[in-house]
């Protein structure tokens, strides 16, 4: 492409003189498929527009955050330059900066993002890669069934299995097709939470100084309370074959109650295509009897690729995506909560989503999935346990038991 100059000589005369156009640069960016990538493209498009000389390409790929992060490994592991941005899980920033496949920001000041998120992507006073969106897990119910049963909103899972429960039976055949509750049950990375949540509930912890604190009973109170959802008719048989999409696909076909899901979702309810559209309410996740209301602190960051071959427009790009108007046009028109706690006030995103005006004290109260370099192998532990429980291959006591030996060789 060549562009044209208007030249204009000293004595008035202009002439138009080709001149050579900026090299144009192609960026290709990884976004989560499950993560509103057309709502991104509109962002990119705008980025196009005031960058003329920058073109940037989406890539997806996975359903999943394991199924991405698989896919991504292959690319980093064979240096591959195809990608320069990288939209990676808030467990995995540190894992790609300690295997040199993330490029530093130098300088970055973090201080304007919410602490969690500048946490997550700092790893030894370096910024590895920059908040995306921040996320919790949350409960999201059926707010027209409950106030037709004249049911409070459930503050323990007990409250929860009673509510369903009434439920169903005041529907009755119309309750056929209608699930108690859903949850993510498939060795996914959304069971490590799954399991998490009512361990977290009684107030233990996994790892504390970068060590296993197992608490046997706990765990086994965990898995134990999931299956007994199953048993008792509240979830679905197959419940072992669930992840996250599936969650929210079901609940916005008006197929479910109750459900555990994160921020994403709740754009899909709201759209032409849902069933229960003015119909959900979104809380904090129930406790246990006793015990405290958790939930899983998630999000996403973008990493700059290390083997980019245009490192410093692929930063810039990233800047841009991370930062204030991105978060909140992400907000508004995703549904993904901010990474800026100022915006969850912002009467653009609760008039989009009025539920993010209560959520920040969740996300602020979230925790963290454990933070070692060995993460995937503690996920993987975690998550296929949760699995087989639930499929009913084994009990909730073999499960904490196994679980626990198999987490003491990886977290010494
Ligand atoms: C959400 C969270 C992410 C989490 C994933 C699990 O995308 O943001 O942190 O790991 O769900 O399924």
């Amino acid at each position: 492409m060549r562009m044209h100059t208007l030249i204009c000589a000293a004595l008035g005369a202009c002439v138009m003189a080709a001149t050579p156009a900026l090299a144009e640069t192609k960026l290709k960016i990884f976004v989560s498929s499950q993560h509103q990538p057309d709502v991104w493209r509109k962002m990119l498009d705008a980025y196009e527009a005031q960058n003329p000389d920058v073109t940037v390409t989406i890539e997806t790929g996975g359903n999943t955050s394991d199924a991405q992060a698989q896919y991504l490994n292959t690319v980093m592991s064979a240096k591959d330059p195809n990608l320069d941005v990288l939209m990676l899980d808030v467990i995995r920033p540190a894992q790609y900066a300690a295997a040199g496949w993330t490029m530093h920001f130098p300088d970055k000041d973090m201080s304007a993002y919410l602490p969690t998120y500048a946490e997550a992507n700092t790893v030894n006073g370096e910024t590895v890669a920059l908040p995306a969106f921040a996320d919790a897990m949350f409960l999201y119910y059926r707010k027209d069934l409950l106030d037709k049963y004249g049911i409070t909103l459930p503050k323990t899972w007990e409250e929860l299995a009673a509510a369903a429960k009434t439920v169903s039976d005041g529907e009755g055949a119309a309750a056929a097709d209608l699930q108690g509750l859903s949850f993510q049950g498939k060795a996914i990375e959304g069971a490590v939470c799954t399991f998490l949540l009512p361990y977290w509930s009684q107030g233990k912890q996994l790892v504390s100084d970068g060590k296993l604190d197992f608490d046997k009973e706990a765990a086994t109170r965990s898995l134990a309370l999931w299956k007994s959802f199953v048993d008792e008719g509240i979830a679905k048989k197959n419940i072992s074959e669930v992840a996250t999409d599936d969650t929210r696909k079901e609940f916005q076909a008006g197929k479910v109650l109750f459900a555990v899901n994160w921020s994403y979702a709740w754009k899909h309810f709201q759209g032409p295509d849902s069933a229960v559209a003015g119909k959900v309410g979104v809380a904090r996740l129930p406790a246990l009897g006793g015990g405290e209301q958790s939930t899983c602190l998630g999000g996403w960051e973008f990493g700059v690729s290390a083997y980019s071959e245009h490192p410093e427009e692929a930063k810039r790009l990233a800047e841009y995506l991370s930062g204030p108007d991105v978060s909140k046009y992400m907000a508004v028109n995703g549904s993904l909560l901010p990474t800026y706690a100022g915006l969850y006030t912002d009467a653009d995103v609760t008039a989009a989503a009025p539920w993010l005006a209560d959520a920040l004290p969740v996300v602020e109260t979230a925790r963290a999935r454990p933070v070692t370099p060995r993460y995937n192998e503690v996920s993987e532990i975690i998550r296929t346990t949760v699995n087989s429980v639930l499929a009913g291959v084994k009990s909730p006591e073999d499960g904490a038991a196994e679980m626990e030996s198999r987490l003491r060789r990886v977290l010494r």
